[in-house]
């Protein structure tokens, strides 16, 4: 379904400004936040067409469709059904059907969102064909080449003509690296546009008394980072933590399915009754966990911006962020890879002594709207 906004041709005085047909390319859980403040802003807006590709990257019910409903984002105009690869094979096939889509759309405008292998294989495919192409969550950078997402930020930013910043770091990070000043644009965070959008919805649920967790007093953990799963033995070790804090704190660990994998291929067994592990949730559901959770244990990009957003304390297990901001400013922590550091700050936190934070600028529920009269400004 394509969206077609046009002013009336009835009204031959005012000149109409030109159609600007902007396709939007998904393909990962964290995309769909992220894009559905933009096409709602850009719906408001005359002479924009949208349509808005899927690459499959992404495919189970539970990691794409939920969100698709619960976001009321709209069918996709085209799915890639790219599916899970090896890096090159998910990328190259991107390219391979993404191209076909745009010779035959012929785009003026291609928006990618986030850093996932979808991110720049649209974007490379648009830089080859000379269509413009917008950044959404621009200039994050986690230093750390070792990321898959970190190779896929710098090549992205290099490559796109319009770069939307969720906070200040992002345009230093920019302006280092040589990119023009004229293309970057500070405008707030989209994922927290959602949030703020969906937050009155997710109070509604019941999914606290679902699982059994008590108001407050749980804390909530998802770990997916191949740096922290896909090694056997480390993975071991956060599973043996979790554990040992679930005796002081219960814990809900919804599984992504790159961790379902792995522990299923380690044949771990769970020993503690205050660790549940469920299947992965929808946004609404998730979002309450988080809005009532006492702590927040993770590896996730996104949860680091939400858990600031909510004031909720988080604890996250890597030795670097791309989103510096919510450590500076808000509530997370690093706890890198080390298991003591993290039991540690667990029990700080339980003991009532944590970090209150605040709100990055522009964190506010308009960032879509200022991209959307960004791209529309004559
Ligand atoms: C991807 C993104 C990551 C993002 C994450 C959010 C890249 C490089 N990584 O990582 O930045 O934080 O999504 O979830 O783009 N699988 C399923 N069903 C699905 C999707 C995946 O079973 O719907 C399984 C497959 O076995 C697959 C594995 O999960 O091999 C990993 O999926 P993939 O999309 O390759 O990377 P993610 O780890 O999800």
């Amino acid at each position: 379904m394509t969206t077609t906004l046009r002013s009336s041709s009835s009204l031959p005085l005012r000149a109409a400004a030109p159609l600007l047909n902007i396709v939007h390319v998904v393909g990962a859980r964290p995309n769909f936040m992220k894009v559905a403040p933009v096409m709602r802003a850009l719906s408001g807006k005359e002479n924009v067409t949208q349509a808005l590709v899927h690459t499959g990257q992404h495919y189970d019910a539970n990691m794409s469709e939920v969100f698709f409903r619960q976001l009321g984002l709209p069918e996709p105009d085209v799915n890639l059904g790219v599916g899970s690869a090896s890096h090159a094979v998910q990328t190259a096939q991107i390219m391979m059907r993404f191209e076909q889509v745009v010779l035959g759309r012929r785009p003026d405008l291609v928006l990618v969102y986030g850093d996932i292998n979808s991110t720049v294989a649209a974007a490379l495919v648009c830089a080859k064909l000379g269509i413009r192409v917008g950044h959404v969550e621009a200039g994050l950078r986690s230093f750390d080449r070792t990321m898959p997402e970190e190779i896929n930020r710098l090549l992205t930013d290099q490559i796109a003509d319009w770069l939307f910043t969720p906070s200040a770091d992002g345009n230093q990070n920019l302006q280092r690296e040589g990119v023009p000043a004229a293309k970057i644009h500070f405008v707030g965070n989209v994922m927290i546009d959602t949030l703020v959008r969906l937050l009155p919805a997710a109070e509604q649920r019941d999914v606290l008394s679902r699982f059994g967790l008590p108001a407050s007093g749980y804390g909530l953990a998802t770990l997916h980072r191949p740096s922290n799963v896909d090694d056997p033995a480390m993975l071991m070790k956060i599973m043996e933590t979790l554990q040992a804090i679930s005796r002081d704190v219960p814990l809900i660990f919804p599984i992504h399915p790159r961790t379902r994998q792995r522990l299923a291929d380690a044949q771990y067994a769970l020993h503690a009754t205050q660790l549940q592990l469920v299947d992965p949730l929808g946004y609404l559901d998730f979002l309450a966990l988080q809005r009532h959770a006492r702590l927040v244990i993770t590896d996730s990009g996104g949860i680091q911006e939400e858990t600031t957003y909510l004031g909720v304390p988080c604890l996250t297990v890597r030795e670097n962020t791309e989103r510096p901001v919510t450590v500076t400013v808000g509530t997370n922590i690093l706890v890198g890879q080390d298991m003591s550091h993290l039991k540690r700050e667990v029990h700080r936190i339980l003991d009532g002594d944590h970090k209150q934070g605040q709100l990055p600028p522009f964190w506010d529920g308009k960032a879509g709207e200022r991209i959307a009269a960004i791209l529309v400004a004559p």
